[in-house]
């Protein structure tokens, strides 16, 4: 058995590989396109797994990772992740998330793979009200922006190679995650290094937007718990019972930090921007036995410690120096991964 896992040098896939690659006692090969989001240095320290450079809109790639690798699960991380970034331009959404993940799923039916784990998210269901229940697994999709759309034409996707091919998929849906090695665009990373740094914080619209939270280490032990056990064709939801408005935790990580809240600045709103997100996820709960372990508000002050730690990580992240990591490291050397 052999498993492999794309978008492993991102900020969950990383996360994931921290967790399964040291104890595995099958293969596990990563494949990451190192966008910009991409990040080697994330697996610094890390054994137990084989790096391959390349794209998911690759068939010919993935056609031999699949089979020199003797690849007969996936957990599939890889995509364009920022709703910022696909408003701006969705065209690489659109490739990455959809097409990719197109390519990705042929070349894993025609290898016959034995199972795909498709990590999505709760974005694909789209805007709650206020007093409106959580997202359950049988809410129907309405994603609202580019991003979310290209992840729910992705789910739509492997649902679609399930009904037709019988083909053995999971698909995850989880809420939003916070941790160590996050790439400092999303909300809580930025807001830590600009409160470090003593900037500005940019809270978008009036800050009420409410977002369920979970520590990445839960996210991953979830997925993990998926890959082992979850039941072929079925979706799961997964959330870390922590429902915040934004403002909450911009002024929490405020406090955290001794910083005054006047560095705070209220800027435009994000077009489109989603009111409320929350997540039901009692199916995953009941039937693989998943609880989140992390408190939001120890996650949250774990998380800011791990960013005051680890300033080369941030620094090379916040200036880009990291993506010659790969060219730095491997440059001219024969074991280089391809
Ligand atoms: P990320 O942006 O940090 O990492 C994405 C990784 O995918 C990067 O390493 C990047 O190099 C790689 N990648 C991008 N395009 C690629 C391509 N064409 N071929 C190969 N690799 C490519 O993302 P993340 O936050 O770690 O999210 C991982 C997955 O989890 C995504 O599918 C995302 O939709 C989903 N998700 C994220 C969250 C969250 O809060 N971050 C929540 C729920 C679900
Ligand atoms: O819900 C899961 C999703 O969570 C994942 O699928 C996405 O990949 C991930 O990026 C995340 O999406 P969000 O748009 O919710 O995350 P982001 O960190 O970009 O924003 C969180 C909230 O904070 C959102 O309401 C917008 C707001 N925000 C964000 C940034 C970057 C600000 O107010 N200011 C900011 O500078």
């Amino acid at each position: 058995m052999s498993l492999l896992v794309t978008g492993g040098a991102g900020f969950i896939g990383s996360n994931f590989i921290r967790r399964v690659a040291p104890k595995s006692s099958e293969p596990v090969v990563v494949l990451d396109a190192l966008t910009y989001a991409g990040n080697l240095s994330s697996l610094d320290g890390v054994d137990g797994f084989t790096f391959v450079k390349g794209d998911i809109c690759d068939r010919d790639l993935l056609g031999r990772v699949l089979a020199e690798h003797a690849i007969d699960r996936i957990v599939h991380f890889a995509a364009e992740s920022h709703v910022d970034r696909s408003i701006h331009g969705p065209a690489q959404f659109i490739q990455t998330n959809v097409v990719g993940t197109a390519t990705l799923l042929e070349a894993a039916r025609a290898h016959g793979v034995l199972k795909f784990v498709h990590v999505s998210t709760d974005e694909v269901y789209g805007d709650l009200g206020p007093d409106e229940p959580a997202f359950t697994e049988e809410t129907p999709i309405r994603p609202r922006s580019p991003y979310s759309a290209s992840k729910a034409g992705s789910d739509h996707l492997v649902r679609a190679y399930f009904e037709t091919y019988g083909f053995p998929m999971v698909i995850t849906r989880c809420s939003n995650n916070y941790g160590p090695f996050q790439f400092p665009e999303k909300l809580i990373p930025l807001m830590i290094l600009n409160a470090l740094d003593g900037q500005r914080l940019p809270v978008y619209g009036d800050g009420l937007n409410v977002r369920d939270w979970i520590h990445v280490k839960d996210h991953c032990a979830a997925v993990e718990r998926v890959l082992q056990e979850g039941r072929s064709g079925e979706v799961y939801n997964i959330g870390g019972r922590a429902e915040r408005t934004n403002i909450s935790i911009v002024k929490e990580i405020l406090r955290l930090l001794q910083k005054p809240e006047s560095l705070i600045q209220f800027v435009q709103d994000r077009l489109g921007h989603d009111r409320r997100y929350a997540i039901d996820c009692t199916k995953i709960e009941r039937e693989l036995g998943f609880v989140p372990q992390h408190r939001f508000e120890n996650g949250l002050a774990e998380t800011i410690e791990w960013f005051r730690q680890n300033d080369v990580w941030c620094k090379r992240a916040r200036s880009g120096e990291y993506r010659d990591w790969y060219e730095r490291n491997y440059r001219g050397r024969k074991d280089a991964p391809k």
